[in-house]
């Protein structure tokens, strides 16, 4: 069987560039852009800059490499950053945080994904405590990976940048499913940006680009990531070609996000009915959906789902995790729901 047989739910992205993106790569004007020549790059940076209400914006490989840049910029070694216990940044970016910039995450236990003020206000280190870390960063997760992709409430996205404030902190929004969030929750991508000092939003997940993520700050930020990316040999040269599939995703894919939310809600109600399966419908706001397989194993359901031909992944703590995207199709979405109820009822 080739992956081309596989219905691949297994994130979002797995996803190929379309023709159309392609072409676009195929035609983009390049230069060198270590030396800032490259107009799709340019471009690129420009529109997203706009498109998130920041000063200026910068192309990244990826999105570990986007918030570890911001990280690294808005801290000195010793420093530590506040997240929620099952953001990525903690869970999944190889400890760089402490590797990259000498920090260290102090984890808070969140609900859905979301840490609250009067859980944030008493992590913050007192200033005169010489002896502890010097607590320099709020982080956010919209929307939340590991949670199942849930939407951050916007109330309590302010209050946090309002604490943030009033203890002179910076505050940093791993976007990497910022365009989710927005298309579901009908906020724009502009005023959810709007709270953070900076924020780091992924190219190739739901939008399809086969690479990239973009940060978004300030002038003086920017200068300084573009800084720490060539010396962590992040420079890249005729990146237009690259470019060019994420402007193409931005300009193209965002509003087409609604259909993989309601393939998820497909899957999740059909799920939510089978007494086999633990679910928390009400937390599907998006396109991942996570499930806790009550009669086999998360490793059993693994393989016989992939017997079938639909690929799953492992979420956390026995839990599968499920995502839709650009490629798949309403019929595969009717062939997944055939194949979850042969495995799982
Ligand atoms: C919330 C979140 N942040 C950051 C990343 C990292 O993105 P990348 O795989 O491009 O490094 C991911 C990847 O899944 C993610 O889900």
């Amino acid at each position: 069987m080739t992956m081309d047989k596989y219905i691949d739910l297994r994130s979002d992205t797995v996803t190929r560039p379309s023709p159309a993106m392609r072409k676009a790569m195929f035609e983009a004007e390049v230069g060198d852009d270590v030396f800032q020549e490259d107009p799709t790059v340019n471009a690129l940076q420009d529109y997203a800059a706009e498109l998130l209400g920041k000063e200026a914006s910068l192309f990244v490989s990826s999105g570990v490499m986007g918030n570890q840049l911001c990280l690294n910029v808005l801290t000195n070694p010793g420093d530590e950053v506040i997240c929620e216990k099952d953001c990525h940044i903690f869970n999944y970016e190889s400890g760089s945080p402490a590797k990259l910039s000498g920090i260290q995450m102090f984890p808070l236990d969140g609900k859905l994904g979301v840490i609250t003020p009067s859980q944030v206000e008493p992590a913050i280190r007192p200033i005169s405590a010489y002896y502890m870390p010097r607590t320099k960063v709020i982080e956010v997760e919209n929307t939340h990976n590991r949670a199942g992709g849930t939407i951050q409430p916007l109330d309590n996205i302010i209050e946090l940048g309002k604490l943030a404030k009033k203890y002179n902190l910076c505050y940093h929004l791993d976007g990497a499913r910022i365009w989710n969030a927005s298309v579901a929750s009908g906020i724009s991508v502009k005023e959810y940006a709007k709270y953070f000092d900076t924020v780091s939003c992924c190219l190739s997940k739901g939008l399809g680009a086969p690479v990239g993520s973009i940060i978004a700050g300030s002038k003086d930020f920017i200068v300084e990531a573009y800084r720490i990316r060539k010396s962590w040999g992040g420079g890249m040269r005729q990146v237009g070609i690259l470019a060019a599939a994420g402007l193409y995703a931005l300009k193209n894919n965002i509003n087409r996000l609604e259909e993989d939310h309601r393939k998820a809600k497909m899957i999740a109600e059909v799920l939510a009915g089978m007494k086999s399966i633990e679910i928390n419908l009400a937390a599907v706001h998006t396109n991942i959906i996570i499930f806790k397989p009550l009669k086999i194993s998360v490793d059993d359901a693994l393989i016989k789902c992939k017997e079938k031909g639909l690929l799953l992944s492992i979420g956390s703590h026995n839990f599968l995790r499920t995502i839709t995207h650009l490629d798949v199709s309403f019929p595969d979405i009717d062939r997944t729901i055939k194949i979850l109820k042969e495995v799982f009822e």
